[in-house]
């Protein structure tokens, strides 16, 4: 699609001496309130160099560009000049693009060639996969599905919590006072229970904890009872994560989580010591970054044993040495923000060119309207109860509207688990928030349910139009029917939709998607209210459904980027 901003620049640069192109498109505005046009000029900085009054450097250029067939007006108010683009011109590029691209609509090149891994959900196994994991899962996977539509050669990882001393007291616990039939019936509950007896009884006998510690160290040591017992953990929590990955529809592409890089850190360990970036202290070995402020890191315990940070070290190298990635994005808790700080500093101090490519992308809390979450007070909600609590209420809202419609599993499946993921990504990922039954299954406000009911609501117009007529708005519409106030801004909100996605990708903000789909909604819905649209003038309904298509394949393709799905029929 030709860009509006480019095309405007090319009319004004010969009216404006000593401005090179670049510079005239990035002052180009775009007035919020639509009376002072579509784009605008401030002629401010002009001032200086021409020696003139803005009001005049402004009534100048648009009396020069006012016969231009781009506009269809141009007016100078003070120091603006004040572009309404020709609302045919327009309407005919940009709905005739999306109609062509359908879903491909939105989609770009920028990335070619360029490796990005992005990094997200990454839960611990053996511990439950709570309202909390959602924000890693479903930030990560709209920050995956954005990069992947901007033609990024886009990779995810789940980086599974799947090592660490805490194995360690999961088998000595299952050894004393577990049952196998437990286990496999509820996986994540049961080892959860033993490891939380664990720690009750450690209180009272500390030998517990050395037993615990042996245990993990035949587990590095690949002591084949205990490497099994740990296998089966991660394949019993595996089945659980996987189902909650199934009903938000998210694969990944390598779960190589922390014991991937069990035999990787020794060499890491090494070429710290080797650069004299670590030190020895009490046996243990460190990192001091009190020089940028991030305090110290601890690489290996004085018994030897690895942590997460070395993992992290680990697993970074690792990936950009068999990825080579341009860029490694973590989407991973603010709370965590020291510890990215630090490992990403030490890989920097360690030589690592690539080391600030690797980017932290951090986010909020999630807390329950009844308060925080704590494992401990038995306060925890499980992903997949909220998620089945979604699609269920979704599916009573749907027989109580009688709404018709052929598959009410499938359709309150898509509803329900989308009304869940679009909530999460309505606000800027950063902010805390509050999770709402009455917020989340809202299917008037700014919800998931209300844009796929208007993406639904275009799909049956686009029926009942029939075939024929749709076939023909594909081959060419005549463009003044769809000139109208709310058609024009709602083709500017479709015009939008590539650089909307542009900047999600850039900001790593999916909410950018989210309200900008929420946009669309309603001009959709304005357009419909304010104009009939299969009218029986032939060639303005034809003009009309090009326009109902354009606006569906705009709201479908940024429901895919959050990871929803569109259905045709609500
Ligand atoms: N498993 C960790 C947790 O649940 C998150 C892992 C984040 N990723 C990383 N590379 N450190 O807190």
């Amino acid at each position: 699609m030709i860009s509006y901003k480019e095309k405007i620049a090319d009319i004004l640069a010969p009216q404006i001496e000593g401005l090179e192109k670049e510079e005239i498109m990035s002052m180009i505005e775009e007035p919020a309130d639509s009376k002072m046009g579509d784009y605008a000029f401030p002629c401010f900085k002009l001032a200086k160099v021409l020696r003139k009054a803005p009001p005049m450097i402004a009534k100048g250029i648009a009396e020069a560009i006012a016969d231009n067939e781009a506009f269809d007006k141009v007016e100078q108010v003070n120091a603006y000049v004040n572009m309404f683009v020709s609302k045919t011109e327009f309407a005919k590029e940009v709905v005739s693009e999306a109609v062509a691209k359908g879903d491909a609509y939105g989609r770009s090149e920028i990335g070619e060639g360029k490796k990005v891994i992005v990094e997200y959900s990454s839960p611990n196994i053996a511990k439950p996969f709570h309202i909390g994991h959602i924000r890693s899962t479903v930030i990560g996977n709209s920050i995956y599905k954005i990069y992947d539509f901007l033609g990024y050669d886009a990779m995810r990882i789940n980086h599974l919590g799947d090592y660490g001393t805490q194995f360690g007291k999961m088998i000595c616990a299952y050894r004393r006072w577990g049952n196998k039939e437990d286990v496999i019936k509820e996986p994540i509950k049961t080892l959860l229970s033993y490891y939380t007896k664990f720690h009750e009884e450690a209180e009272n006998d500390p030998s517990l904890e050395d037993e615990a510690r042996a245990i993990f160290t035949k587990l590095e040591h690949g002591e084949s009872e205990e490497v099994e017992l740990w296998q089966w953990f991660r394949d019993e929590s595996l089945k659980e994560f996987n189902r909650v990955y199934d009903m938000l529809g998210i694969t990944f592409d390598s779960y190589n989580g922390e014991s991937f890089y069990s035999d990787k850190m020794p060499r890491f360990v090494k070429e710290l010591a080797d650069k004299g970036i670590m030190e020895e202290d009490a046996g243990a070995n460190i990192v001091r970054l009190d020089d940028y402020n991030l305090g110290t890191a601890l690489i290996t315990k004085s018994d030897g044993s690895t942590l997460y940070i070395t993992r992290d070290i680990a697993a970074a190298v690792y990936r950009k040495e068999t990825y080579d990635f341009y860029k490694n994005i973590y989407v991973v808790a603010s709370q965590q923000n020291l510890h990215f700080q630090q490992w990403i500093q030490i890989l920097e101090m360690m030589g690592y060119e690539w080391a600030r490519d690797c980017v932290h992308i951090p986010f909020g809390l999630v807390s329950l309207e009844e308060g925080t979450m704590s494992t401990r007070q038995g306060r925890v909600v499980f992903l997949e109860d909220v998620l089945n609590r979604a699609v269920e209420q979704t599916k009573q809202i749907i027989i109580e509207k009688n709404v018709n419609t052929e598959n009410i599993d499938q359709t309150a499946k898509d509803v329900g688990i989308g009304a869940v993921v679009f909530n999460e990504l309505s606000n800027y990922r950063i902010k805390d928030y509050v999770f709402s039954w009455d917020k989340v299954l809202n299917f008037e406000g700014e919800t998931g349910p209300y844009v796929q009911y208007t993406h639904a609501r275009a799909c049956s117009i686009l029926r009942n139009a029939g075939e024929e007529v749709a076939a023909k708005a594909r081959e060419g519409f005549d463009p003044q029917y769809i000139t109208g106030e709310s058609a024009h801004k709602l083709i500017k909100l479709i015009y939008d939709l590539p650089d909307v996605i542009v900047e999600a990708g850039e900001k790593y903000e999916p909410s950018i998607v989210t309200r900008h789909i929420v946009d669309i909604a309603q001009g959709f819905n304005k357009f419909y209210h304010d104009e009939h649209i299969l009218v029986d003038n032939e060639d303005e309904k034809i003009a009309k459904v090009a326009l109902v298509m354009a606006a569906k394949a705009a709201i479908k393709n940024g429901l895919g980027l959050l990871g929803m799905n569109a259905p045709e029929k609500m």
